[in-house]
C-alpha cells in the first residue's frame, strides 16, 4: 500500500465531524446530508485533506468552520461534495412536451428560460437548441437562457462550453452539425458550443438559498431539475418560492422526473403534467 492509501485508510470521519460539516452545509448551501451520507462524505473530502495535507477531519473541519461560509474552502467543499451528473437533453420529454404543448402559448414572444442549478450547461445549451430551432421557424421573435449554480469549477466548464465527444450521443443529430464545433486533436476528441448559441446565454454563480439573487424576473420558464433533491422539505418550500418570484404570470415551473409537489403544493401554482407546474397570476 502506498503513502497516500495507507493516510485515506487511517483518516475517519467521527461523528461529531460529521455533523459539524453536514451542518455547516446545510446552514450554508441547503444540502441535507443525513446520517447514511456519512461515508459519503468522508470519502469525498478525503482529497481536499489531501490536498491541503491535513491528517484529521477535525482540523480540517476547523479550517472550513473558521473561514465561515463566504470562504474559498466552503467552495472548494462544496465543489468536491456536490453532484453534478447531467446531460444534453436529460429527461427528453420535458422538451418535447416545452416544444410542442408550451412554447405555443407565446407565439412572436421573447422567451427568457432560467435553469436553476444548471451544472456544466448541458442543461441551458440542450434549451439554447430547441429555442433556436423556434425563433428560426418565426415561432419565438428571440431568447435567453439563464444558468445558475453554486460550484465555481462546474459554471467555468458551463461558460467555455467545450464536452467530451461522447456527450453528443444524447443530443439529436439534426443538431449536431449546427450547433457543435468539432476539436482537431484525434487524441482528446471535444465538441463545443458554436459561439451563436453561446451568446445567448448567461451563467451566474448564485446559491439558491444564499442572498444574492440576480437572475431577471418575468420569466416565462424555470427548470430546476434533479437539485430539489438534495434539499430537505423546508428548503424545498424556500427554493420553490424564490424560484416563482422568478416567472411571469402563467409561467411554468418544470422539475425532474422523480421531484413532485403534488403532496406539499405552493399556493398559486398548479400541476399540468407530471412535474410541470403552472403559475396561476
Ligand atoms: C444533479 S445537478 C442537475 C443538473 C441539471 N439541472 C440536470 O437536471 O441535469 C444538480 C446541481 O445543483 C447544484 N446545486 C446544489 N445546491 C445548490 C444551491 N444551493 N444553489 C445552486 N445550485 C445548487 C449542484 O452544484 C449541481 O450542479
Amino acid at each position: 500500500m502506498n503513502d497516500r492509501a495507507f493516510l485515506s485508510e487511517s483518516i475517519r470521519l467521527s461523528n461529531t465531524d460529521f455533523r459539524r460539516l453536514s451542518t455547516f452545509i446545510y446552514d450554508t448551501f441547503g444540502i441535507y446530508l443525513p446520517e447514511k451520507k456519512h461515508y459519503l462524505l468522508q470519502n469525498r473530502l478525503l482529497s481536499r485533506l489531501q490536498k491541503l495535507g491535513y491528517t484529521s477531519f477535525s482540523d480540517y473541519a476547523d479550517f472550513v468552520l473558521k473561514q465561515g461560509e463566504h470562504g474559498d474552502e466552503a467552495f472548494a467543499m462544496m465543489d468536491a461534495v456536490s453532484t453534478n451528473k447531467t446531460e444534453f437533453f436529460r429527461e427528453k420529454k420535458h422538451f418535447e412536451f416545452l416544444k410542442k404543448e408550451l412554447l405555443p402559448h407565446y407565439f412572436g414572444q421573447y422567451i427568457k428560460v432560467w435553469s436553476a442549478g444548471c451544472s456544466s450547461g448541458e442543461e441551458v445549451y440542450s434549451l439554447a437548441m430547441l429555442l433556436n430551432e423556434e425563433k428560426q421557424a418565426g415561432h419565438i421573435s428571440n431568447f435567453v437562457v439563464y444558468g445558475n449554480d453554486i460550484s465555481k469549477n462546474i459554471l467555468e466548464k458551463a461558460v467555455k462550453a467545450i464536452y467530451p465527444y461522447r456527450a453528443v450521443a444524447s443530443i439529436p443529430p439534426e443538431y449536431r452539425k449546427k450547433y457543435l464545433l468539432r476539436s482537431r486533436n484525434k487524441d482528446n476528441q471535444t465538441i463545443r458550443i458554436v459561439p451563436e448559441l453561446r451568446a445567448k446565454t448567461n451563467f451566474v454563480w448564485e446559491n439558491l438559498v444564499g442572498n444574492r439573487d440576480t437572475i431577471p424576473t418575468g420569466l416565462q420558464f424555470v427548470f430546476c431539475r434533479n437539485t430539489l433533491i438534495y434539499f430537505d422539505k423546508e428548503t424545498q418550500n424556500k427554493v420553490v418560492s424564490r424560484l416563482l418570484k422568478h416567472l411571469a404570470p402563467k409561467g411554468y415551473l418544470i422539475l425532474g422526473h422523480s421531484e413532485s409537489l403534488i403532496n406539499n403544493m405552493p399556493k398559486g401554482l398548479k400541476m399540468v403534467y407530471p412535474t410541470v407546474y403552472q403559475k396561476e397570476t
